[in-house]
Parts: structure tokens; sequence; C-alpha cells
């Protein structure tokens, strides 16, 4: 795999610093592929089971590719009281996906996240890095149609 074996040599010397080699590993592939931790278990001779107990452990790594496109559903103390639930409860449904996961055709990955500090503008859901805050059934339901819309016409991101 292009860009690993640079990786491994960065972190031969010290193979206390797992939690970095795997943030490396994330930000150039876009998540923590099987191969590249099988490879990494060889030559750094690091057991699998601790590769893959610190890449579930940590939210931030993601051991499944991303969907072209990106929902993110904010479940924070403010956007849940505001139906932030039911909100997430409608992706799920119409996408047939749970949150963290990634539609099977690949195009769309759902996820929440705790608080994306713009609170005044919640129930808040990140389209793409697009903010629609103040979000009801109605503006998930159009924003599912967009996304379906998106897939079907083939548009670039
Ligand atoms: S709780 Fe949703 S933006 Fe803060």
């Amino acid at each position: 795999m292009e860009g690993l074996d640079k990786i491994i040599d960065k972190y031969k010397e010290d193979k206390e610093q797992l939690i970095g080699l795997l943030q490396d590993v994330s930000s150039e592939f876009g998540y923590l592929p099987e191969e590249a931790l099988v490879e990494i278990s060889d030559k750094l001779d690091v057991p699998l089971s601790r590769l893959y107990s610190l890449a579930t452990f940590y939210n931030s790594f993601r051991l499944e590719p991303r969907g072209k496109h990106h929902v993110c559903v904010c479940m924070g103390t403010a956007c849940h009281v505001k139906g932030a639930q039911k909100l997430l409860d409608i992706f799920e449904r119409d996408l047939n996906v749970k949150a963290g996961e990634t539609t099977e055709d690949k195009q769309v990955t759902l996820e929440t996240v705790n608080c994306l500090g713009a609170c005044a503008l919640s129930p808040l859901i990140v389209v793409d890095d697009e903010y629609h805050g103040k979000s009801d059934q109605k503006i998930v339901t159009k924003l599912i149609k967009g996304l379906k819309k998106k897939d079907e016409d083939g548009s670039p991101e």
C-alpha cells in the first residue's frame, strides 16, 4: 500500500505511539484499511487485536471507507431537546442505515456528533459540510431527496 511503508518507518523506533500511527494511517487513507492493520501488525510486531481495540475505542477512527456524501446529525443536548433523535430516525429509516454506517451503495455515510458548537441553530444537521440549522422533518425529507437525486444524476460531490 502506497504511503504505508513511510508511516511504518516513522514509528519503527517508537512502537508505543500507536495512536499517532493510526492517526497517520487514517489521514492517508481516510479510514483504517484492514490490510494496513495487518501489515502494521506484521512489520512492527504488534498484536492485531491491540490495533483493533484502539481503532474501535476511539470514535475518530473508521474501519470502513466513508461514503461519497456525509451526513452528520448533531445529538448534543440543545439539538436533542429540539428533536434531533426524530430527525436521525428519519435518516436511518430512509437511508436504511444506522448512525455510524455507510449505505450499501457507498453513497452516504450517516454519523452523529455531540455538539457542533452552534447550538443556537439547533437542531443542526450538516450535509457535505453545509450547515442546515433549525432543521425539521420537512427539511430532512428534502435533504434525503437531494442526496438520492445526486446519486441518480451521478453528480460530483
Ligand atoms: S448541541 Fe447541537 S450544535 Fe450544540
